[in-house]
């Protein structure tokens, strides 16, 4: 993996450039069917001096939108907005083949608005796959995850009008049982199941758990239904593939058809920055034919997106370059070593991926007025919590971190004293 840093002035001058290759509605160009334009000018006016040093904010400002995916062809790119979208489609490229090896050119994708839409629009895209090239009905084809994942794929499930099969996991290291995921895909199959559609989670939201990518794929490999996995890196997509060299979430393990990689997470992009990606031949699955007013028709679920989206992760990346950003992940993660040491030495138990940030205490080791100091986040609201998990975020200051320890220690002593 490797992409050159680049300072403040080479960006801005790539995206005013990228700016000025869209037809910009204050220009001379006769723009008279869009039914766009730039934000209300009463508010946000163009002339703010400070704009011309700003090339994300006067993104915003101009409004471009990234309607569609631009990552199929000269067509899928829009004339009015061809400066960004060629951008995003840079931006996929990047993603796509520095952070998850995928081979130049065989991978589509967008910027969606987050982890919740990129899973959906992969379920999505795999269900119609199935019902495509198998002739399955819906009824035929099942959605498999683990108790650990987020709840964005029951919500995929209700809305595609699938059945979810969920797997139970360890309760100490988190990972599938092979005996639930045996006994529930058997009687997926005897109750007439004939493809699944299977999330792999990098990682999951409440403990930073890795699902086994290759045991779940070697698996469905031998039990001969038709599978396809989708990874839901919507949280580790951007820290994982940095502190773990030998992760196997790439493009380059067959295992893998489409990676959702969220922005407004790791990364520190602006909410509504989510990615998509997948090998190509898959998003067709996903076009909507109907779409017939967008050149290159639409293959994402959200229709209109701003594009100033897409420049806010390029940017990001771009002014890091892939060494700054492996060390800025690295430090994290050394930080988050740091709290399970001490956590350790106070005799504290806790759940931790050692290439993840996340680390979840048992709720019996800490009390709820403790936890509720320091915002760390349960499990559930909705009964007494089994967890709480601390995330190592980059505003968290080593003082808080050590203020914590020390309160956490006082308190373990007095309730074993
Ligand atoms: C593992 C995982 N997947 C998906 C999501 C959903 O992401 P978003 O809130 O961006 O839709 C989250 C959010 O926390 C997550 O942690």
């Amino acid at each position: 993996m490797y992409w050159k840093k680049s300072s403040h002035e080479q960006i801005k001058e790539t995206i005013f450039e990228a700016l000025a290759e869209n037809m910009d509605y204050r220009g001379d160009r006769p723009i008279l069917g869009i039914p766009g334009t730039y934000l209300d000018p009463t508010e946000f006016y163009p002339d703010a001096p400070f704009l011309k040093d700003a090339p994300f904010m006067s993104a915003l400002v101009s409004n471009p939108n990234h309607i569609g995916v631009h990552t199929l062809s000269e067509e899928s790119v829009l004339e009015v907005f061809k400066g960004t979208q060629k951008i995003e489609s840079e931006l996929i490229q990047l993603v796509s083949e520095q952070i998850f090896k995928g081979e130049k050119g065989k991978q589509d994708g967008y910027v969606a608005t987050g982890g919740t839409e990129a899973n959906i629009q992969a379920i999505w895209m795999f269900r119609n796959h199935f019902r495509s090239e198998f002739k399955l009905r819906t009824e035929e084809i099942a959605l498999v995850y683990s108790e650990d994942s987020h709840y964005s794929m029951p919500k995929a499930a209700n809305l595609l009008d699938l059945s979810s099969i969920i797997l139970k996991v360890d309760s100490a290291n988190r990972q599938i049982l092979p005996d639930d995921l045996l006994g529930k895909i058997e009687k997926a199959k005897s109750q007439g199941y004939k493809a699944f559609i299977i999330v792999a989670n990098l990682s999951t939201t409440m403990f930073g758990s890795v699902d086994d990518l290759n045991f779940l794929g070697d698996f469905f490999t031998k039990n001969g239904h038709p599978f396809r996995i989708h990874v839901d890196a919507a949280y580790g997509g951007f820290i994982y593939p940095f502190t773990n060299p030998n992760s196997v979430y790439t493009f380059n393990n067959p295992y893998v058809s489409s990676i959702a990689a969220d922005g407004h997470k790791m990364l520190q992009t602006p909410y509504g920055t989510g990615l998509f990606l997948c090998r190509k031949g898959l998003i067709s699955y996903v076009k909507t034919k109907e779409a017939s007013y967008i050149p290159g028709k639409d293959y994402t679920l959200s229709g209109s997106r701003s594009g100033a989206n897409a420049i806010s992760i390029w940017m990001i990346l771009n002014i890091h370059g892939s060494e700054g950003w492996k060390y800025k992940m690295e430090t994290l993660c050394d930080r988050t070593e740091r709290i399970c040491k001490h956590l350790s030495q106070i005799g504290i138990s806790y759940y931790r991926n050692p290439y993840l940030n996340i680390i979840a205490i048992k709720s019996s080791q800490i009390s709820p007025n403790l936890a509720n100091k320091y915002y760390l986040v349960a499990d559930t609201y909705e009964r007494h919590p089994n967890w709480y998990k601390i995330v190592v975020m980059p505003h968290v200051k080593p003082g808080t971190i050590d203020q914590f320890l020390s309160d956490l220690e006082m308190e373990n002593k007095s309730t074993h004293n």
